[in-house]
């Protein structure tokens, strides 16, 4: 049997009956969840510092008016689901973004038109740092678990899509507002998945919650992650969950975008700056001037071949914590936690033996700019994330993996 299950119902049932015996499910309706698998694709001829940046320059164009030109590169790292579309539904495999708000598919499989399937004649098109699609908008039922079924999403379905390589589109769970200018380049909006299900009453509350674990190895088809709609999923992280407002700085404000201060050790890099939190990074960046401090605490080298610093033996030994304060909270990457796996060191270019650390260049976007830092995949396999669309705040927690001696 594929372990790409269409449906995770034993898992679901189990977690559901957890939360039940515990008492802690406090929400009207229950969150459910959907399992996550890490999608891992080879960086081609570019280093994956340099596919995140080429995300950045596409998010500093903030929203679809303002499509700057950049290469396309296809994503390295990232985490994907199964959704179902029309019905009796046809399976996909979607890459979840928190960096983009659109909902599509088309790039691999085809699109199969059921009953449920209606077009509304419009087109859509989005542009994305990782690549772009065209195509045509329809209105459709999309499953994302038994008791996630939206009867009426807006979706889009390519006809020309490029840079998604091995998957079949996004389910984009960003800030709606970044669906402006995607459909007939006008100002209509796009309702998200996450909208819809509380628009019609499947979830109390327009949230959505990502426990991701450490991922160190290639072609791994267990569930690395998982997605809970409408709450949170207290077997996924310790302690309280503590959120912040999103940010008024833009770009970021576009975005699921924080304030936040960081700290090496005992050295300030940087304090209160506007940043973003996303699944679709796959470093922790930092805005070049913070970069080039925190490489000359550490002593990393740049890595050609890799794009990231490299450290040796006994500089590792001495790393020191890399402090992220957020709200009133720390959020510290530790000594492993900012390492590059070092199983997944071939994959990304480099030696079997080296180190090589995850917190990469940003670029030098200028003063002001209100981007000074991506919290990418590698702080969110660290952290529980909560994107509250209804409170417009995001909240973070310590997970089992926090500080775990994973890479
Ligand atoms: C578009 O984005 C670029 C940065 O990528 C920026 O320099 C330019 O001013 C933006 N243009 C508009 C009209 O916002
Ligand atoms: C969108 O564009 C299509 C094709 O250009 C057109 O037929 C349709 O009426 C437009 N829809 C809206 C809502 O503007
Ligand atoms: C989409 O990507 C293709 C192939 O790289 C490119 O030719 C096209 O200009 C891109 N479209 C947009 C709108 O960026
Ligand atoms: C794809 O769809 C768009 C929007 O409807 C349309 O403008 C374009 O001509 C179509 N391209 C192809 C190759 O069918
Ligand atoms: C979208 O509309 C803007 C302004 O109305 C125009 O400059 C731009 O060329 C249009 N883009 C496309 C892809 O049609
Ligand atoms: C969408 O873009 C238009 C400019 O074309 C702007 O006036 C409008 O405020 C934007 N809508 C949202 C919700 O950001
Ligand atoms: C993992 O899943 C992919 C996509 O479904 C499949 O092609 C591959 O064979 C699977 N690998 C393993 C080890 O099961
Ligand atoms: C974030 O920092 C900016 C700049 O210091 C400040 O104006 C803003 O009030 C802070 N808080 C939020 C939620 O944006
Ligand atoms: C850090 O920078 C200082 C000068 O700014 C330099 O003397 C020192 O060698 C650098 N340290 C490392 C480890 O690169
Ligand atoms: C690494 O790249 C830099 C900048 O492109 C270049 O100056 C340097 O010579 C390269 N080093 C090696 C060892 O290839
Ligand atoms: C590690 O690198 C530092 C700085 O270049 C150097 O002083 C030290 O000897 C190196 N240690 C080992 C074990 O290679």
């Amino acid at each position: 049997m594929s372990t790409f299950s269409m449906f995770p119902t034993k898992s679901l049932l189990s977690l559901l009956s957890i939360a039940v015996s515990l008492g802690v499910s406090v929400m009207a309706t229950p969150p459910s969840s959907l399992e996550l698998f890490v999608r891992m694709v080879p960086p081609k001829g570019r280093t994956i510092a340099d596919i995140d940046r080429t995300r950045v320059t596409a998010m500093m164009g903030g929203d679809q008016s303002n499509k700057s030109s950049f290469p396309v590169e296809d994503a390295t790292f990232g985490y994907t689901a199964s959704i179902g579309v029309g019905n009796p539904p046809t399976t996909y495999q979607l890459v979840i973004d928190t960096g983009s708000s659109n909902t599509w598919v088309g790039a691999g499989k085809p699109y199969h038109q059921t009953s449920t399937s209606k077009s509304t004649g419009q087109n859509v098109a989005v542009t994305y740092g990782s690549g772009n699609f065209s195509g045509n908008e329809f209105i459709d039922e999309v499953t994302l678990s038994p008791e996630l079924v939206i009867k009426s999403q807006s979706i889009g379905v390519a006809n020309f899509s490029t840079g998604f390589e091995g998957v079949d589109g996004i389910l984009g769970v960003g800030p709606t507002d970044l669906t402006n200018h995607t459909i007939n380049n006008s100002s209509l909006l796009v309702p998200t998945v996450t909208d819809n299900l509380y628009k019609q009453g499947s979830i109390s509350i327009d949230l959505v919650s990502i426990a991701f674990a450490p991922t160190t190895a290639e072609n791994d088809n267990t569930t690395v992650g998982l997605m809970t709609f409408g709450g949170t999923d207290s077997t996924r992280f310790i302690g309280d969950i503590e959120y912040v407002p999103i940010t008024q700085t833009p770009v970021s404000s576009f975005y699921w975008g924080l304030n936040q201060s960081a700290t090496y050790g005992s050295t300030t890099l940087f304090n209160n700056k506007a940043g973003i939190v996303d699944t679709g990074t796959t470093l922790v960046l930092l805005a070049t001037e913070y970069f080039n401090a925190y490489a000359n605490l550490t002593g990393g080298k740049m890595n050609n071949a890799t794009g990231l610093l490299e450290i040796n033996k006994s500089q590792y030994q001495k790393l020191q914590t890399l402090n992220f304060q957020i709200g009133n909270t720390v959020y510290p990457l530790s000594q492993n936690a900012q390492i590059w796996p070092r199983a997944l060191n071939t994959l990304i270019g480099g030696q079997d033996d080296s180190i090589f650390l995850i917190v990469g260049d940003l670029g030098d976007l200028g003063l002001g700019s209100g981007l000074d830092f991506i919290d990418g995949f590698a702080f969110l396999q660290r952290f529980y994330s909560v994107f509250d669309t209804t409170n417009r705040q995001i909240g973070l927690a310590f997970t089992p993996d926090t500080f775990a001696l994973s890479n």
